[in-house]
């Protein structure tokens, strides 16, 4: 079961902002986190914001969630810069033992005694990388994997002197811009994850070193079997499946001699020659068919994505970290129930959202289905305002829409910003009744309307009766409310041409 994230932290340091430390800054400024950059290499603030445009990207296709306002971005110019005023340290510069030692020991003598710090390299140990810090319980190690404002993983390591609340403290900053931390039980060289990918990838160089497959075929080997397999289940629930009914045991007795064969060069490496290296070099050329790297981010981004979304479906693995973010930030991103001192003399302004460049039609405008999807999701915040909640839904009563009327009036064009108005028309104990308007919130403009009716249901009978007692309550005051707004001009139009008749 996983744990619950609690709210990111409100300021994050960051040292070093190339690859990792790029996507990073990216899965903390898309989660609503300020963070704080120190990179001396002047080019690093052009490259932390292609990343953050990849990252930009990759979200608005992987939620239509609410997601918060993105965090402020400083690039600065010292370590103590970037870690003063801050509520975690990440460090992210090059994988040199004596680099991150020299760099970690002044970040914690300028960060406040309480922040924790801790290390993305990808095999250095704890214990060594604490060695020079006058704090060195505070130091931990998170490697992530690349991109990391995609991929939930970061293992989250202790060296000797890292204290438990530390390793907590890490876990829960991880866990709040929606990644899974696998916190592990001892540190070990390359720790868990890196063990197993070095392990594939020395075998691949010994199969290319002797010419016994190509890049692109053994990359093949792998995305057409055993890759998508692993982005679910692992290597041994995939074989305990495989060992049939008789399950692991059986599956140990039928593949455990091969593991005696000569199958696997694993602990020899082959030597990186020039000619391997040309040999790598130039087949990976030929594989790339020459798209850019950007091209390659743009295509592995999309696929990551189809991927999450596909395991999101049946709520396991990464599909179930997406699942779990989501419900998060629509229920950041939409009101709590009503309190006894909200304004109700107006319509209730409870839903925003914007223009998702995937709306946009060949007109060039928002389709219309998306209008429907939008009024959809302000009725949601509206029930959630009255009171349906997870616990009542979860007791069998929900409110089912049965009709609606939407006027389109002006088009939408991507980027832009919406809100949505909600007004009540009428209720009784099974019905409601609601008018929505849809404006493009520069400016004000109306965009368009709907007009529905809701019927509260037993969803287990699957037929209709009262809402609960509270939640009607709630309604009747909004609804006495709203009585002395003017009722809305287009409500209970009905589609005609006036004056003309069928024959
Ligand atoms: N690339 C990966 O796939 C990957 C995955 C997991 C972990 N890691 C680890 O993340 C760390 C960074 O790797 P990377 O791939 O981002 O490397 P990179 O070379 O892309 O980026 C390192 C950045 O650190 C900057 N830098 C150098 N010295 C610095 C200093 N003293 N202070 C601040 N910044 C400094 C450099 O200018 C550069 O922008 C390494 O420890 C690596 O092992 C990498």
């Amino acid at each position: 079961m996983a744990e619950r994230a609690g709210s990111p932290p409100r300021r994050v340091g960051l040292l070093g902002g190339g690859v990792i430390g790029g996507g990073w800054a990216a899965r903390f400024l898309l989660n609503g986190v300020d963070v704080r950059l120190f990179d001396p290499d002047p080019e690093a603030a052009r490259r932390v914001e292609a990343m953050l445009a990849n990252a930009r990207r990759a979200y608005r296709k992987l939620t239509l969630a609410p997601l918060p306002a993105e965090g402020e971005l400083t690039l600065v110019t010292s370590v103590e810069e970037a870690v003063a005023t801050v509520d975690f340290v990440q460090e992210s510069v090059p994988e040199r033992e004596e680099v991150k030692r020299a760099l970690l020991a002044a970040a914690c003598r300028a960060a406040d005694p309480g922040v924790v710090i801790c290390s993305s390299t990808s095999g250095l140990l704890p214990s060594d990388l604490q060695a020079d810090m006058e704090r060195p319980e505070r130091l931990a190690v998170g490697p992530p994997f690349n991109p990391v404002y995609l991929l939930p993983l970061v293992e989250v390591c202790g060296g000797e002197r890292t204290s438990p609340a530390t390793l907590q403290r890490a876990a829960d900053v991880y866990r709040s811009v929606a990644m899974w931390p696998l916190v592990l039980r001892r540190e070990v060289e390359g720790f868990v994850a890196d063990r197993l990918l070095e392990a594939l990838w020395r075998e691949a160089l010994w199969l290319v070193n002797d010419d016994v497959a190509t890049v692109e075929e053994i990359d093949d080997a792998i995305r057409y079997g055993a890759g998508l397999r692993w982005s679910f289940m692992g290597t041994f629930l995939t074989y305990r499946i495989a060992g049939g009914e008789a399950g692991m045991r059986h599956f140990m007795a039928q593949f455990g001699p091969t593991l005696r064969l000569p199958w696997t060069k694993l602990t020899d490496v082959p030597e990186l020659t020039d000619t391997l290296l040309d040999k790598i070099v130039e087949q990976s050329d030929a594989q790339a068919a020459g798209r850019s790297i950007r091209e390659l981010e743009e295509l592995r981004d999309d696929c990551l994505v189809a991927v999450m979304q596909g395991l999101r479906t049946s709520r396991f693995g990464a599909g179930a970290v997406l699942d779990d973010y989501e419900r998060a930030l629509f229920d950041a991103g939409h009101p709590t129930v009503m309190g006894d001192d909200d304004d109700l003399s107006r319509p209730l302004r409870l839903h925003s959202a914007r223009v998702l460049p995937e709306w946009v039609d060949y007109n060039g405008h928002a389709h219309e289905s998306r209008y429907l999807h939008v009024f959809g999701d302000a009725s949601d915040a509206f029930l959630r305002y009255v009171g349906i909640d997870a616990a009542h839904l979860a007791a069998g009563g929900s409110y089912y829409t049965v009709e609606t009327h939407l006027s389109f009036l002006r088009e939408a064009s991507a980027g832009e910003r919406l809100h949505v108005t909600t007004q009540v028309l009428g209720f009784d104990e099974k019905r409601l009744h609601l008018f929505h308007e849809l404006y493009r919130s520069e400016g004000d403009v109306l965009l368009a309307t709907a007009e529905q009716m809701f019927v509260h249901v037993d969803t287990a009978e699957g037929r209709a009766r009262p809402a609960q007692p509270e939640v009607l309550a709630r309604i009747a005051k909004l609804a006495a409310a709203h009585t002395a707004l003017p009722r809305p001009e287009r409500a209970g139009r009905a589609i005609g041409i006036s004056g003309a008749t069928v024959r």
